[in-house]
């Protein structure tokens, strides 16, 4: 769904409401789901996957692949069926495949499509036609596959595009040139109906969901860990798929939001049940605890081949640090509530290496710069990063009258304002809320049912 029309704009005043206390549950990871509705898509026979998360950009992807053939249904329980094609059997589809806010929906289809005799138009909401499309576009061509994009702002490559897959596609080696997941994901989904070896080097490692689950629905998949730490993947192509049951866990980054919520309004003591700590994910419950932050992990556990933990998070006072920048790509969707949990520690908070964060939903550290700023926190923004001196403690100032932070867009934004609101003097006021939609439909829900 498009939240590109400004008349049906949501504002909200997030304002304190005292300790955050007793036990929530997170939705399901979007990273996992996204895969779970595309790789069930590629099986033949039924996949039931449960704990999905019904976010508007999985939604996305699932009403793509239902474009390209899949049969996928919601059962009232709450379980997903999938009903695929069989690797190779995308069929074309009929409508330009509407990708709304989603990244990751995206790129990752770009890959499926490449392989395929199929040709597919792309298109997506202002903040995802402003997003980058050449870091896949460019091994997809070697691949075989052909694209016709729009020229971006800066001259890059971008939404509305069109491919036309290649059959049968090259399989390459390919080193990434950015530590990015959803590259990492659409080359692989490529190879997926490609002959031969495809193989992805990864000199720093990004999220694994789509090894983890490549391997469970049958692929021929392997990983070579360098010395150095550098991770090659090779994948056969032209795999059959085996359906799968699949559990999703939470997702770490939604938890994200409660967990620095509870750190920094006093008084709090909140269980956060189900919340996935795969290791490429789950940088930041650790660096939240370098800050002094109280996080335990109770009730350790596999759920779907990932570990899964309940976190019991207690109000803390933080100390500003510098953050290591080898420890962003298991962590980058999480800077924005970092930097809000920066802003209330005592001391200053570097961090650096965050490029990539300039081409997320919007540009991460010039927004998060700005709204923070408005609330009344002391930010300096650099290339890379941003640098925060903290309150130690002490609530926010808060949005002026009449002052709206904006969110540009990106559900990431509006939810860590939304828990700075809760530690400020005035509340911080949003321009819209309706992106949270993208990725955490129940967010208000169980920020207001704490409150209650
Ligand atoms: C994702 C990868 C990351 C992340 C995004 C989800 C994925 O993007 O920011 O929210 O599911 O593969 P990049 O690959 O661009 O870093």
């Amino acid at each position: 769904m498009s939240h590109s029309d400004p008349s049906g704009m949501q504002p909200r005043r997030f304002a304190p409401t005292g300790p955050l206390k007793g036990r929530i549950r997170v939705p399901g990871d979007k990273s996992i789901s996204h895969r779970s509705i595309m790789l069930g898509a590629l099986a033949v026979g039924e996949t039931r996957v449960t704990g999905l998360l019904e976010g508007e950009d999985v939604l996305s992807t699932a009403a793509a692949m239902r474009a390209m053939g899949a049969q996928i249904e919601r059962r009232d329980d709450g379980e997903w069926r999938i009903h695929g094609v069989g690797v190779g059997g995308l069929l074309q589809p009929q409508a330009a495949l509407d990708m709304g806010n989603s990244g990751t929906s995206t790129r990752l289809l770009m890959g499926l499509v490449s392989s395929h005799a199929i040709t597919a138009s792309f298109v997506g909401d202002a903040s995802l036609s402003r997003r980058p499309m050449g870091r896949v576009i460019e091994p997809l061509s070697q691949m075989g596959a052909d694209f016709t994009a729009s020229p971006g702002a800066d001259g890059s490559q971008t939404l509305p595009l069109m491919v036309r897959g290649a059959a049968p596609a090259v399989p390459i080696t390919y080193r990434l040139p950015v530590a990015s997941a959803q590259v990492k994901s659409a080359i692989l989904l490529a190879g997926l109906n490609t002959p031969g070896i495809t193989t992805v080097i990864e000199p720093v490692p990004t999220r694994d969901h789509s090894e983890r689950m490549l391997k469970g629905f049958g692929a021929e998949l392997e990983v070579e860990v360098e010395a150095d730490g550098t991770r090659i993947i090779r994948l056969r192509g032209e795999a059959e798929f085996r359906p799968q049951r699949i559990a999703v866990p939470g997702d770490p980054s939604s938890a994200a939001f409660f967990v620095v919520a509870a750190l920094i309004v006093p008084g709090s003591d909140l269980v956060i049940e189900n919340v996935g700590l795969n290791p490429t994910r789950a940088a930041l419950f650790a660096v939240l605890r370098q800050m002094g932050g109280s996080i335990a992990e109770l009730d350790r556990r596999e759920v779907g081949g990932e570990p899964v933990a309940d976190l019991h998070v207690t109000h803390s006072a933080l100390t500003g640090i510098a953050v290591d920048p080898a420890v962003v790509p298991s962590m980058v969707d999480e800077f924005p509530v970092l930097f809000v949990a920066a802003a209330l520690a005592q001391g200053r908070t570097v961090t650096s290496g965050l490029e990539e964060l300039r081409v997320k939903e919007s540009d991460r550290i010039a927004v998060m710069h700005a709204a923070l700023e408005l609330a009344g926190a002391a930010v300096t923004e650099t290339t890379d990063g941003l640098i925060i001196d903290g309150t130690g403690g002490e609530p926010l100032p808060g949005t002026p009258a009449g002052a709206v932070v904006a969110t540009q867009l990106d559900h990431r934004i509006a939810m860590a304002m939304a828990v700075a609101g809760l530690a400020s003097c005035a509340g911080v006021e949003i321009d819209d809320t309706r992106p949270i939609a993208t990725s955490f439909p129940a967010f208000e829900r169980l920020l207001d049912g704490l409150a209650a």
